[in-house]
């Protein structure tokens, strides 16, 4: 692929703009200066420099983010930061096939929800991971305002009617790990399902983080606020 093209692929800006990084000597692949544009390199396993920091190609992007509280999951944040000021800007400017969107968040966490986030701009992968028919389980860690008894574990279990829903929805799995706080697990994602799903046996959710989004773990070693790219291993743990 062309030195250009790479650039641009990668969200450094216009196709004007890669090319006037290049010559200003801005980009240098394998520790030498590149020029020229117009020049043809392999992308496999190509790492780029671009003005001293140092990007691994990735034809796509999948990539988990460690979502702080006080942030929205939107493009057009409306009372908080937006998670896409938490990735670097060639994130964000990524091409897609039909417009310069960058990485997209699958599923919106709320606001004051920490814990993963999956993004990406590989539009298949979103529609696949974003439809309700692909029900890869998420599990949250809920910290409730009251205790939770049995009889409000077994509810869930059992299915719980929503506000504003006649259907029951169903928690896949329920585990206490102390007085007031349940590692919930869903198939769904309905809006605001967790804090419902509390409110519907007579609790109040203080805290919720998202720890697992079907096999694949928030990195321990990732921290809140932070971003890593997704490897093969992970993108399979998705539907392990
Ligand atoms: N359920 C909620 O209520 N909020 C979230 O952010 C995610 C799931």
């Amino acid at each position: 692929m062309k030195l250009r093209q790479i650039l641009y692929s990668q969200g450094f800006g216009t196709r004007r703009e890669c090319t006037a990084l290049i010559e200003r000597g801005a980009v240098s692949i394998n520790g030498e200066v590149q020029r020229r544009g117009d020049i043809e390199f392999s992308v496999d396993g190509l790492t780029l420099s671009v003005d001293g920091a140092l990007w691994p190609f990735h034809a796509q992007a999948y990539l988990m983010l460690n979502k702080p509280a006080g942030f929205e999951c939107s493009h057009k944040p409306r009372d908080w930061p937006s998670v896409y000021e938490l990735l670097p800007m060639p994130l964000c400017l990524r091409p897609t096939k039909s417009s310069v969107d960058g990485v997209q968040a699958i599923g919106r966490l709320d606001q004051d929800t920490t814990g993963l986030l999956i993004l990406s701009d590989d539009g298949q992968f979103i529609h696949r991971m974003a439809s309700p028919k692909h029900h890869v389980p998420k599990l949250y860690v809920v910290t409730a305002k009251h205790a939770i008894d049995d009889a409000a574990i077994s509810a869930l279990l059992a299915g719980v009617v929503l506000n504003d829903d006649p259907e029951p929805v169903i928690a896949m799995a329920c585990v206490r790990v102390s007085e007031t706080v349940i590692k919930l697990t869903l198939t769904e994602g309905k809006y605001h399902q967790v804090k419902r799903m509390l409110a519907a046996v007579g609790n109040r959710v203080e805290a919720l983080h998202r720890a697992q989004i079907g096999g694949l773990k928030l990195d321990a070693n990732l921290p809140e606020g932070r971003w890593r790219w997704l490897t093969a291993d992970d993108l399979a743990q998705i539907n392990a």
